[in-house]
């Protein structure tokens, strides 16, 4: 289906269980994000460019690999990408962090941006954009779009779960960026909540329904 990479595990199914349940609470539901989204940039960062080095082990030389962490740059899409964020920082501590501000309109379902600061030098870095859900892909792609207005040419989009209808429309807009997600859902419902999903997932994150 496209560019787009799902997470194939039991132990991601065992996970998503847990956080699609609707009697999982708000700590719990924190925590399973986070771990899914740590995995997520794992599989996403598997083609880091590492440089020669050579380090001393307390034994001996060795000759090995190391990459700079600073050339990646997170984007988490407020309010419920922030829940990533902790995730994928606790596997590229050194990456630098900016944040893009959207909401989905309630009627239209078109997303409507209220903020924008990245890292200076934004152009020069691999954008790790964050989003737990690839609903219409509305906010994914005006997100991609004002990153590749300031010139970033390398972005990458991690969600935890995506509707084959958002993939579609990523897809086509956006046909270079790939999609990382831990599960691909069946469709969505008439008010474009992903089904079966987990809900709205910026409630569940910050405990605000
Ligand atoms: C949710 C979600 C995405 C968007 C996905 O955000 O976190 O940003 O909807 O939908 P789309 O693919 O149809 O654009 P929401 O608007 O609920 O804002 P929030 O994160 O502040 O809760
Ligand atoms: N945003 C959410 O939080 N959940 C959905 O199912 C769709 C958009």
């Amino acid at each position: 289906m496209g560019n787009v990479k799902e997470l194939n595990h039991p132990l991601i199914t065992h996970k998503l269980a847990i956080l699609r349940d609707k009697n999982t609470g708000t700590k719990e539901f924190r925590e399973l994000i986070g771990e899914l989204a740590m995995l997520l940039c794992f599989e996403a960062l598997s083609d880091v460019k590492l440089e020669d080095v050579e380090i001393e082990t307390p034994i001996e030389k060795y000759k090995t690999g190391k990459f700079d962490e600073s050339k990646y740059a997170f984007i988490p899409i407020l309010r419920a990408g922030l829940g990533m964020l902790d995730g994928v920082l606790s596997v590229v501590p050194n990456a630098k962090v900016g944040h893009i501000g959207m909401y989905r309109d309630e009627e239209t379902f078109k997303p409507v941006n209220y903020f924008f600061k990245v890292p200076k030098d934004i152009e020069n870095k691999t954008v790790i954009l964050l989003d737990p859900m690839l609903a219409t892909g509305g906010s994914c792609n005006d997100a991609i779009d004002l990153l590749k207005e300031k010139g970033v040419k390398n972005i990458k989009f991690l969600c935890i779960i995506a509707a084959p209808e958002g993939i579609e429309e990523v897809n086509k807009k956006n046909s270079d960026i790939p999609i990382y997600c831990a599960h691909i859902d069946n469709h969505l419902n008439k008010n474009k909540y992903i089904c079966p999903g987990l809900g709205d997932a910026g409630d569940r994150i910050f405990g605000t329904k």
